[in-house]
């Protein structure tokens, strides 16, 4: 009763205001740290140690395999429903005036969900996790001037080896928790200051009490949650490969899955674009969006106006043509790393350009023709810059082989 207030707007009640993924993502975090405090009492934070101690857990210990295959799906999960969740408020307008602060918590809030996998991630010790960090903290070393130094201090040496794992293991277990809960308490805070999420019409105040109305409801979606999350986990293991060797990289040699839209980028781009140009762009942008003056009657209007779902249709398409078709150049005829000018220009200024000006091509079409005002070329802007990042993790999972060729 603490977390609701005593009466809430009748409208906040209909499902597809919000599909519940604020609640799941709070659910998904509960059942991590309650797993997660479980695998501890078997975990051996050594290099030594990891591995064994998973393989004894999940043969040894009464339910000990269910255990961590909830924590690991619960992971995976919480990736994408966190990810769902910023579209979801994003596209429904609910990040403006007051709620400015909330779209900035809550993208701390996701910064944290990847940490925290990512540190899971090497936990295992196995090749798959070995691997994925080695290749992950290399790309990391790519920052100009600061980037060896933030390698070096993430593994605690020059390769991945035991102070890493208990770096990692001190983050995941210790640090990120407790930031965690700061922000998720700070986050509950501030929808509250909001007078509740965002309603489609706030003219219309009919209020009814949270309890049964709204309690009701949570209670239905967070026990259908649970249930899904244990029948997934009990046919889906979490991958355990064998222990991991330092001396035999596997090829090809991938990053985790949400990261793989990164490694496809470092691919077609030179590695200062994406470490710094590109990220730094994306974060102006998300930093920016929720400055936007936008009129007070269009808040909480999903896709802002009647020609919202054809700018979020066209740009999306648009985007994943644009996307692909540029790998596919650069992977087959336009070898930009032969140029004989400088790798900075070949790889970097060309390729960006090359996505950059057919995109704002795309955005002044929709202006001239569309007469789309801001926030509809901030929609534009974002679904495209989505939707790219969505194409590459996807090439870069099934579409690249050995030396990360381009397969079909
Ligand atoms: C207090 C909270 C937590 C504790 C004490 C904890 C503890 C652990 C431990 C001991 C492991 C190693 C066991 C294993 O790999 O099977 C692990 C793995 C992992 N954790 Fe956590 N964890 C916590 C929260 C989280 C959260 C919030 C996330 C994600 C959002 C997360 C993601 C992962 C991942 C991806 C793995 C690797 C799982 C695997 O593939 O085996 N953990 N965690
Ligand atoms: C990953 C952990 C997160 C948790 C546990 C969480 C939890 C919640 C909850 C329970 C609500 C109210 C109900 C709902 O809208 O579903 C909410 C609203 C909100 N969240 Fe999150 N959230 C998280 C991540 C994010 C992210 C990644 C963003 C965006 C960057 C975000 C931005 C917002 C905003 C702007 C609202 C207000 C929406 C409105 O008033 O309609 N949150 N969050």
């Amino acid at each position: 009763m603490h977390l609701h207030p005593q009466t809430v707007n009748k409208q906040a009640l209909i499902f597809t205001r919000t599909f519940g993924l604020g609640g799941i993502n709070a659910l998904l975090f509960v059942l991590l740290v309650t797993t997660g405090l479980l695998l501890r009492f078997s975990y051996i934070p050594t290099p030594e140690g990891a591995y064994d101690s998973i393989v004894n857990l999940q043969n040894n210990s009464l339910f000990g395999s269910l255990l961590r295959n909830i924590h690991h799906w619960c992971a995976m999960f919480m990736v994408i429903t966190a990810f769902l969740h910023l579209l979801r408020v994003f596209y429904s307008q609910s990040i403006y005036y007051e709620r400015k602060r909330n779209w900035y918590y809550g993208l701390a809030l996701f910064v944290f969900v990847l940490a925290f996998n990512f540190t899971g991630y090497l936990l295992p010790w196995d090749q798959l996790s070995y691997w994925a960090v080695t290749i992950v903290t290399s790309m990391m070393g790519y920052l100009p001037l600061i980037g060896g130094t933030i390698t070096n201090m993430l593994r605690g040496g020059e390769t991945v080896n035991g102070n890493t794992l208990l770096n990692f293991y001190t983050f995941h277990t210790a640090l990120l928790p407790v930031l965690f809960v700061v922000f998720m308490v700070l986050h509950f805070l501030l929808v509250r200051k909001a007078k509740g999420v965002t309603v489609a019409d706030i003219n219309k105040h009919e209020m009814v009490k949270v309890n049964p109305e709204l309690v009701s409801k949570e209670i239905i979606l967070a026990l259908s949650a649970v249930l899904f999350i244990i029948l997934f986990s009990v046919f889906f293991d979490a991958p355990l490969l064998e222990k991991a060797n330092p001396l035999l990289s596997p090829n090809p040699s991938k990053a985790p899955w949400y990261f793989m839209g990164v490694q496809e980028l470092l691919i077609n781009l030179h590695p200062i674009f994406v470490t710094l140009i590109v990220p730094l762009s994306l974060a102006i942008l998300l930093i920016y969006i929720p400055k936007i003056k936008i009129d007070n009657s269009k808040v909480g209007t999903w896709l802002y106006s009647s020609k919202g779902t054809l700018i979020v249709l066209s740009s999306a398409i648009y985007s994943i043509i644009l996307t692909s078709l540029l790998i596919i150049v650069f992977e087959y005829w336009l070898l930009l790393y032969q140029l004989n000018i400088p790798l900075i220009i070949s790889t970097g200024v060309i390729p960006f350009l090359m996505y950059l000006i057919p995109a704002i091509g795309f955005v002044y079409q929709l202006k001239k023709v569309l007469k789309a005002d801001k926030v509809e070329i901030i929609i534009s802007i974002v679904t495209m810059v989505f939707t790219s990042y969505i194409v590459m993790t996807i090439i870069g999972i099934w579409f690249r082989g050995d030396s990360m060729q381009l397969i079909f």
